[in-house]
Formats: structure tokens, C-alpha cells, sequence
């Protein structure tokens, strides 16, 4: 039933969505009364290399246990320059190889897909190489209880237009800087405001809070957070640090998941924020996510598919239960 559905989903993707203005949404359906299920992993695109083999293998074996919906990419799909161009794409499906749901999968772009061809990664006719593929900058996927709403995060960080190096970064139809945030943010206020989901999730590449290397992203702190609280957004989920993270916020009901060791991880740096630190891994893994009315539980697994981390909150009275300890960084 629930794969049948599945099926019809992705049959049903048109080739393109409208675009302009506001946000284009994709509707993910779900049976109703039953639990929305998904996995989520980030900066994972190294043709299988650092452990990322071994990540996509415990993907697919939580992915059948769990039967999920959708897989969502926190973004770097192609490191370490992103797509050269859309016949680059078949390396989509190798790296997925494992994953063998026939899940549909969702993307952001990280700063290092902005390194390559954007447009690229972006052009429908990867869809022709793997039909599950959906990349688009900021966009809306309605799942039933749960709206998700992905964010284009690359160009808030400053750095990227005003220090790039010896890095080149695609700026194609988002410059200027300031007027694509301010039309962005304003875009994602409406489409949250409008939302009448039961849950709100905001997935972007950058990190909002982070104890490892990137630590904290000072624009999305200042821009994007704003936005979140006002219009209630339960979890923001990121890649870039290199890890997987769980920070919860000290003035807002907010979850802060990072999910990025979908492949080089063990930075070893570990630097404390304000916020309340959860659980942080230096190394490689996913998270899965399972809403079920007005109960959402995360897990995080390692490369030997062990749950290293499992969260849940219930809606109603706010209570928060973890059952692991908090710190994992001996591991080196
Ligand atoms: C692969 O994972 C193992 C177990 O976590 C770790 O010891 C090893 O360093 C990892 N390899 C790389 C290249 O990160
Ligand atoms: C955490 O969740 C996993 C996956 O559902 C389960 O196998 C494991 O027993 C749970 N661990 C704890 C301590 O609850």
C-alpha cells in the first residue's frame, strides 16, 4: 500500500513546478493516521569514499526496517565541486546505490554544489538519469503532518561573495546578494504562515547552531532564525560540520539537528555554544526522523547502523526524552 503510494508520488512529479515569487511546492502524500517516516543525511557525495559506502548500506537496511518516505540531503550531493554539468549527474545513482527504497529524495545545495555548475544540479533532466532526484534552491514538500521547507543557505554566508579564494561560486540568477535573502525570507514567511501542517521542519546545508568546525552561522542566526521562531518552526536540520549534532535551543521550543557525516567526518574540533548541547558524534552517520501525530523521534545510527542517539518529543506537553549521554568524541 504504502510502497504503492510511494509510487504514484513519484510518478506524479511534473518536470518542473512554478518558481517565481513564492515558493514551488511538491506534495509528498501520505496515508492518513499513518506515521510520516524519513532519513536524512549530508555532505555525502564522494563516489563512496571516506565510509560513505558504508553509510548508504545501514540507509538502506534502516530504510527497509523503517519502510520511509522520503531521504532528505542536507546538501553537498557533489563534492568537492559540484556538478561539471547534467551528463555529471549519473553519479547521483552511484552513490545511492544502497539505498534501495524506492524513496523519493529531496536536496539542498551546499556551498560546494554552488562550486560546480548550479544550474546542472538543478535541471530537471537529472530526473531522466534518477527519477527520485529533487533539487531545487527553496522549496516546500507538504507530507501530511509535516511540512518541510528547504532553504537555500549558500549565499546568507557573507565569506562566500566577499572572500571567495582561490573558489568560484555560481552565483547565477541569485545575485544580488541582498535583494534574493530579503525576497527569499519573505517568501518562507508566507509559505510557514500558510502552512497548516501539525509539524514545521526547516532544512538548510548551513548550520544554525554547531559545536564542530563551521560552528555557528552568524547570518542565519540573525536573517534566518527570525523567521523560524516567529512562524513556529519545530526543527532545523543542516549538513556542513561534518558530524551529527543535536543542540536544543535555550529561548525557543527550536531542535537544531546536524546530520552531515555522510562522508569525511572526524574533524576532532569541538567548540561550545550558548545553546543547550543535546548529543554531538564527530563521525560518520544519518538520522532518521519518524513523526506520528503529535510524537516526533529522531535516531542517530553510525556506520555499523548502531543508534548512537535516540530523541523524542511529544507535542502536546513539550516533554523531551533522551536516553543516551550526551558527548561521543573519544572515538578518534
Ligand atoms: C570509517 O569508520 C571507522 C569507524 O567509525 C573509523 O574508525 C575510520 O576512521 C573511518 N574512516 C574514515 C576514512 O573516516
Ligand atoms: C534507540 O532506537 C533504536 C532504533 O529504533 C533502537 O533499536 C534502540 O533500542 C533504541 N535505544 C534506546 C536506548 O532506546
Amino acid at each position: 500500500m504504502a510502497l504503492a503510494a510511494l509510487l504514484i508520488a513519484v510518478l506524479a512529479l511534473p518536470l518542473s513546478w512554478p518558481a517565481r515569487g513564492e515558493l514551488a511546492v511538491v506534495e509528498h502524500p501520505v496515508e492518513a493516521g499513518r506515521p510520516l517516516r524519513l532519513l536524512v543525511v549530508g555532505d555525502w557525495g564522494r563516489k563512496g569514499r571516506y565510509n560513505q559506502s558504508r553509510v548508504a548500506e545501514q540507509m538502506g537496511n534502516v530504510a527497509e526496517d523503517m519502510s520511509v518516505d522520503l531521504v532528505v540531503s542536507t546538501g553537498d550531493n557533489f563534492l568537492d565541486d559540484g556538478l561539471a554539468s547534467v551528463d555529471d549527474g549519473g553519479s547521483t545513482s552511484r552513490s545511492w546505490m544502497s539505498t534501495r527504497r524506492r524513496a523519493f529524495r529531496s536536496h539542498v545545495l551546499g556551498n560546494h554544489d554552488y562550486r560546480g555548475d548550479v544550474l546542472a544540479q538543478l535541471d530537471p533532466a537529472l530526473r531522466n538519469i534518477d527519477s527520485r532526484f529533487i533539487c531545487m534552491r527553496s522549496f516546500v514538500v507538504e507530507a501530511g503532518i509535516v511540512d518541510f521547507f528547504f532553504v537555500d543557505t549558500t549565499p546568507f554566508q557573507l565569506k562566500y561573495w566577499t572572500d571567495p579564494g582561490e573558489d568560484h561560486y555560481d552565483w547565477r540568477e541569485v545575485a544580488p546578494r541582498e535583494a534574493y535573502i530579503e525576497n527569499l525570507l519573505k517568501d518562507l514567511d508566507v509559505a510557514m504562515k500558510r502552512s497548516r501542517a501539525r509539524w514545521k521542519v526547516a532544512v538548510g546545508h548551513h548550520t544554525m547552531r554547531s559545536v564542530s568546525a563551521h560552528g555557528d552561522t552568524q547570518e542565519l542566526l540573525q536573517l534566518l532564525l527570525p523567521v523560524l521562531k516567529e512562524d513556529s518552526v519545530d526543527l532545523y536540520i543542516n549538513g556542513h560540520d561534518h558530524c551529527l549534532e543535536h543542540i536544543s535551543s535555550r529561548d525557543s521550543p527550536i531542535q537544531y539537528f546536524t546530520s552531515g557525516g555522510g562522508s569525511k567526518a572526524w574533524r576532532g574540533v569541538f567548540q561550545p555554544n550558548a545553546d543547550k548541547l543535546e548529543f554531538f558524534y564527530d563521525g560518520q552517520g544519518f538520522m532518521s526522523l519518524e513523526v506520528d501525530g503529535d510524537l516526533a523521534r529522531a535516531v542517530f545510527y553510525d556506520i555499523d547502523g548502531q543508534a548512537l542517539h535516540n530523541w523524542s518529543l511529544s507535542k502536546s506537553n513539550r516533554q523531551q526524552v533522551d536516553q543516551r549521554p550526551a558527548l561521543l568524541v573519544s572515538q578518534e
